[in-house]
C-alpha cells in the first residue's frame, strides 16, 4: 500500500535519487523545469516549501510540493493580475514511471491542496506544458481551470488557477 507523508531533510537523499531517475528518464525535457542545486538545497526550509512524498514501503515513488516563498509567484502573479492576493505555486509533480497511472499524483494534489487552505491561501496556481497530458489531467482533477497559456522564460506554459475560497 502506498504511504503519503511529509519528508523532511532526513530524505534528502532519497529525493535527490527520485528527481534524477524521473528527469534522466524524461522524453520531453521542456516538461519539467530542473531544479538547481540551491534549490534543492534550500526545499527543506519549511518556511520555503511544504513536501510530500508517496512511499511504497520505504522507498520514496512520488513527490509534490507547495513553494511558499512570494518570490516563487511574483511573476506569475502579475502576468494573472492578483499582485494582492495569497498565491502559493504547486508543483514539483515526479511519479516514478512503473508507479505512474495508479492516482499517487492526485492524492498528493489533493494533500497538498488541503496544507494551502489550512494556511491561508487565497489561491494556488500550477504550470504545465500543454502537452503533458497526464500533468494536464491532474490539475483538471482537482478543477483548476486555465488562465492562460504563455510561456515563462523559455518554457511554454498553461497557467492553472484553483480559487481556495
Ligand atoms: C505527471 C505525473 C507526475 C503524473 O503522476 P501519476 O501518479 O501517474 O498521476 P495520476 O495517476 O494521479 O493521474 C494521471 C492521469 O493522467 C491520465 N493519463 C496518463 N497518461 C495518459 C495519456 N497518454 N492519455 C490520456 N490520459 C493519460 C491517467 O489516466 C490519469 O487520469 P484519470 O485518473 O483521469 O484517468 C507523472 O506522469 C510524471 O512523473 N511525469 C514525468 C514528470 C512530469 O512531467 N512532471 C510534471 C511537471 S508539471
Amino acid at each position: 500500500m502506498i504511504e503519503y507523508k511529509k519528508i523532511d531533510i532526513t530524505h534528502k537523499q532519497d529525493l535527490k535519487k527520485l528527481i534524477e531517475d524521473v528527469l534522466t528518464k524524461l522524453e520531453r525535457k521542456e516538461f519539467f523545469i530542473p531544479f538547481t542545486e540551491d534549490e534543492i538545497e534550500g526545499m527543506f526550509d519549511p518556511d520555503t516549501t511544504i513536501i510530500y512524498g508517496a512511499f511504497d514501503d520505504d522507498k520514496l515513488v512520488g513527490t509534490a510540493q507547495l513553494y511558499l516563498q512570494e518570490s516563487y509567484v511574483k511573476d506569475i502573479k502579475e502576468i494573472i493580475d492578483l499582485n494582492d492576493n495569497k498565491v502559493v505555486e504547486l508543483g514539483g509533480y515526479l511519479v516514478l514511471e512503473e508507479y505512474r497511472n495508479k492516482g499517487i499524483m492526485k492524492k498528493l494534489e489533493t494533500i497538498l491542496v488541503d496544507e494551502a487552505r489550512n494556511n491561508g491561501y487565497e489561491f494556488i496556481v500550477i504550470t504545465i506544458h500543454p502537452d503533458n497530458v497526464p500533468s494536464n489531467k491532474v490539475a483538471e482533477s482537482i478543477d483548476a481551470k486555465i488562465v492562460m497559456t504563455t510561456n515563462l522564460g523559455d518554457y511554454l506554459r498553461n497557467i492553472y488557477l484553483l480559487k481556495l475560497k
